[in-house]
């Protein structure tokens, strides 16, 4: 069996302070003991400080989005370029926030990903149905076509360059989680699904999103295509996130 990389990304959305998160990126970076693989998605204004805090540590770190272009008049859009001057490796692309309040589409979110990686960075690319989407027994389809999508960029990327989050748009924020087997029966799907388009899938780390807590990781890691987690409210308490991370070490 393929060994892939475990990952614990935290997402801090539109959250923190200068004060709050150099609290937050110390606590984290002092407190975590190797294992999986662990980085921080933060707001763009935050890079410097959390670049600065994070030297030398073994925290990773990158944003929540980025531009699908690499310079030009594109106001209010950051590049990839831009990102790795604060040294940044990874951003997550195609949230359900973006694809939802910016109505990006699955064009733009595939477009993103090549921009990462293209420029070397790691693409998070998130997937995830809504609950009506769920309800009316289309979540496998419309997870397979944000998927397919990106089916280029996800089998033409080199090894590590792609990570998938499914995050079900209906547990993100809720406290409602999928329960493991729900969430590993979509893992599962999703691992065949990339197969179908040539992707070296067994090597992709795919990462479940919404509502993971201290309380409910140790199960949901245990699955067996359920690689880590990509987390949202939990990652702005230190003790929280790191118990996440234990988790999944
Ligand atoms: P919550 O963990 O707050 O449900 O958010 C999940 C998420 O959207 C991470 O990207």
């Amino acid at each position: 069996m393929t060994k892939r990389t475990r990952w614990v990304i935290g997402n801090w959305k539109m959250n923190g302070t200068f004060a709050t998160n150099a609290a937050l990126l110390h606590a984290v970076s002092a407190g975590e003991s190797g294992g999986a693989s662990i980085a921080v998605c933060v707001p763009f204004p935050y890079l410097a400080q959390t670049q600065a805090a994070l030297s030398g540590k073994a925290v990773g770190y990158g944003a929540q989005d980025v531009s699908q272009h690499s310079s030009g008049a594109y106001t209010g859009q950051v590049s990839a370029a831009m990102l790795q001057d604060f040294g940044a490796t990874l951003a997550l692309v195609g949230h359900s926030e973006r694809r939802q309040y910016n109505r990006e589409t699955d064009e733009e979110v595939a477009a993103k990903a090549s921009a990462l990686v293209a420029a070397g960075m790691t693409a998070v690319i998130c997937v995830g149905e809504t609950l009506a989407e769920r309800e009316a027994g289309n979540a496998e389809k419309v997870v397979s076509r944000q998927l397919a999508a990106c089916a280029g960029v996800i089998s033409g990327a080199p090894a590590g360059k792609i990570v998938v989050a499914y995050e079900p748009v209906w547990a993100i924020g809720t406290g409602k989680t999928a329960t493991a087997a729900e969430a590993q029966a979509m893992h599962a799907f999703i691992r065949g699904d990339m197969r179908r388009f040539g992707a070296r899938s067994d090597a992709i780390s795919i990462l479940y999103g919404g509502s993971v807590k201290a309380g409910n990781a140790a199960e949901l890691f245990a699955q067996s295509d359920i690689d880590g987690g990509l987390i949202g409210g939990a990652a702005l308490i230190a003790s929280d996130f790191l118990a996440i991370v234990a988790a999944a070490s």
